[in-house]
């Protein structure tokens, strides 16, 4: 299914002279065809469901190329019953940003029946991932890895043999489903559902054979739905070496905490000794958990093999979860810390509806309106950048829960995260001077975090929590990034405005579809009636979705990032109509979590430089 038109390839080219193989080696396009399709898979043995596949298999098959190569991926969609699409998690798709795969924002969804391609470079190494980015989707199976080789890595020659290695929650029920009951009358405690199994490499009891004295580099992938999971080597140590596709410093761990969508790969070293086989664990993080289902085996074992014919021993109980911090991590490049702020902004309490037009066709059509965030919709949370500025993110959680926050198009240079149940956000803190950078960072329980980035990548760039539960509650917000910029370089392929044309889905105007007057946004797509007495707060995030069908905020969590955005109409009128969002916007006014003598006026975003 892959087919490689490989020019002058590295892997020959190693295997002959490697100094004068590297001047002439050169980019190769790779091309998948990808035909989406049903078809049927149990991989906990617990139950057989109908799942998303390529090319009639499943698991899906990993994606892999050489940094600098030009992947294409021509995809089928042959659903029959449902609209996707494909995301390059942690690709930045600089100069491509039409080739993102997130609907309503990048693209349309491709309708059944239709074909479409994505066609990109790849100028990054690492461990990545892609899933469908399609109404809450990419759980029934249409996620899998995506490995970006490099030639050039600090590690070359530090380990022998690469292994990849999936993590990932398992559902028993099909997306739709479980996205009704999430989102309706019937679960008013917004209760996630829980999964019911943990799967390593899409199956449970996996083993991997490895020789004595040899150093393997494991890139692991959680591709979740929701679950974090700890991983474990008994009796081996990990090396981490890279994070969501950065390089770090060498250091060592027992145990790692992976949430949904985050990467490490790590350099294991097998013992000399061949006589016994050894476990490694991944066990599912049941704090995320609001109630433990009865016979719920939170955990998945996989076995190091060194003998096959030895046994494969019952992993031991670790008495607790002790992972290595990744705050810590230092990345091999050195980057310092972007130390110069050019804009900090404030935004509370927004739910995101996905506009009637993707928003990369708003930016293209709206000519020099394209800077006014307006135009967006009152319930993008758009922000617009400008090229090259340094944004920072500082994110608020409200929330006893762990919420992985993930960026499009960057990696964060992690500037501060606080322990759990830290509260709000208050500026004295000393920074790293070389911060770990990542692509998908965890936020603590009631605790904060300060993200930072460069806005060197034009493009529409969706900044979300991972747990997809969450991005269907509309816990998301759209980075314009240099929409000029993007006016001037970016050009749409033909398939891609048939799949818009197929749904009758406009591609030019506002967030309402308006071509004429860019700041009329009647006939949009709006936030929900009021909510019905006896929801908690959670419960009320999770319904007020179901009313749209479409996205929606979590009131929880308040962040705020660049730059000025003074429209917010759509945003009070929506909080005034949600009876607990007003409790939680009042409390976070009072708490004034930024400590930047932030005055917040009612219901505005406030705008601060950060002196
Ligand atoms: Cu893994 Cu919005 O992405």
């Amino acid at each position: 299914m892959a087919t490689g038109t490989m020019l002058p390839s590295l892997k020959t080219c190693l295997a002959a002279a490697v100094v004068a193989c590297t001047a002439v080696a050169q980019a190769a396009t790779v091309t998948y065809n990808f035909d989406v399709g049903w078809v049927v898979a149990n991989p906990d043995g617990a139950f057989e469901r109908p799942t998303i596949g390529i090319n009639g298999q499943w698991p899906i098959p990993a994606i892999t190329a050489n940094v600098g190569d030009r992947v294409v991926v021509n995809v089928k969609n042959n659903l029959q019953n449902q609209t996707t699409s494909l995301h390059f998690h942690g690709i930045y798709q600089n100069g491509t940003a039409n080739m993102d795969g997130a609907t309503g924002v990048s693209q349309c969804p491709i309708p059944p029946g239709a074909t479409f391609t994505y066609d990109f470079k790849v100028n990054q190494p690492g461990t990545y991932w892609y899933h469908s980015h399609e109404g809450g989707q990419y759980p029934d199976g249409l996620r899998g890895p995506l490995i970006i080789h490099d030639p050039d890595s600090p590690y070359k020659g530090k380990y022998d043999e690469e292994i990849v290695l999936t993590l990932s929650d398992w559902y028993h029920d099909q997306m739709p489903g479980l996205l009704n009951f999430f989102i309706s009358y019937a679960n008013p405690t917004g209760a996630e559902p829980v999964p019911n199994a943990a799967l390593m490499n899409d199956t449970q009891n996996l083993t991997v054979s490895v020789e004595p004295g040899k150093t393997y580099m494991f890139r692991i992938v959680n591709m979740a739905a929701f679950a974090a999971q700890y991983l474990w080597f008994e009796e081996h140590t990990m090396r981490i070496v890279e994070v969501d596709g950065i390089y770090t410093e060498e250091a060592d761990a027992d145990m790692i905490y992976l949430t949904a969508a985050q990467r490490y790969s790590v350099l294991i070293t097998t013992k000399n000794d061949t006589s016994k086989n050894y476990a490694f664990v991944g066990s599912m993080d049941q704090d995320l958990f609001d109630t433990v289902p009865d016979g719920l085996n939170p955990n998945v074992t996989g076995w190091l093999q060194y003998d096959k014919d030895a046994e494969l021993p019952e992993p031991a109980t670790v008495d607790e979860f002790d992972p290595f911090d990744d705050f810590t991590l230092v990345p091999t490049d050195g980057e310092e810390l972007y130390d110069k702020v050019d804009y900090s902004a404030f935004f509370n309490d927004i739910t995101y509806i996905r506009p009637k037009v993707p928003t990369v066709f708003t930016a293209l059509s709206s000519g020099t309106s394209a800077t006014n965030p307006e135009i967006y919709g009152s319930n993008t949370n758009a922000f617009i950048l400008e090229k090259n500025q340094v944004v920072e993110i500082v994110l608020n959680n409200y929330d006893p829960g762990k919420h992985p926050f993930h960026l499009h198009g960057h990696a964060f240079q992690t500037v501060v995260r606080s322990a759990d149940e830290a509260g709000a956000y208050v500026y004295n803190e000393t920074f790293p001077q070389v911060p770990m950078r990542r692509d998908t960072v965890m936020v603590r329980p009631n605790g904060n975090m300060v993200l930072r980035f460069r806005a060197d990548n034009p493009g529409i760039w969706l900044f979300h929590c991972h747990i997809e539960w969450h991005i269907a509650s509309g816990l998301v917000a759209t980075m314009v990034e240099a929409p000029e910029e993007l006016q001037k370089s970016l050009k749409i392929p033909q398939d891609h405005l048939d799949a818009c044309a197929r749904q009758e889905i406009a591609t030019a105007g506002n967030a309402a579809g308006n071509t004429e007057d860019f700041t009329d946004l009647k006939g949009e797509n709006k936030p929900p009636p009021p909510i019905p007495a006896g929801f908690t707060a959670k419960g009320i995030v999770a319904l007020v979705f179901s009313v749209l069908a479409a996205f929606l905020g979590m009131a929880v969590i308040s962040w705020y990032a660049s730059p000025p955005h003074t429209s917010s109409k759509g945003r009070v009128q929506l909080l005034t109509q949600a009876p607990v969002s007003q409790v939680w916007r009042r409390r976070n006014r009072q708490e004034n979590p930024v400590g930047l003598d932030g005055k917040r006026e009612k219901g505005a975003c406030l705008v601060q430089r950060i002196p």
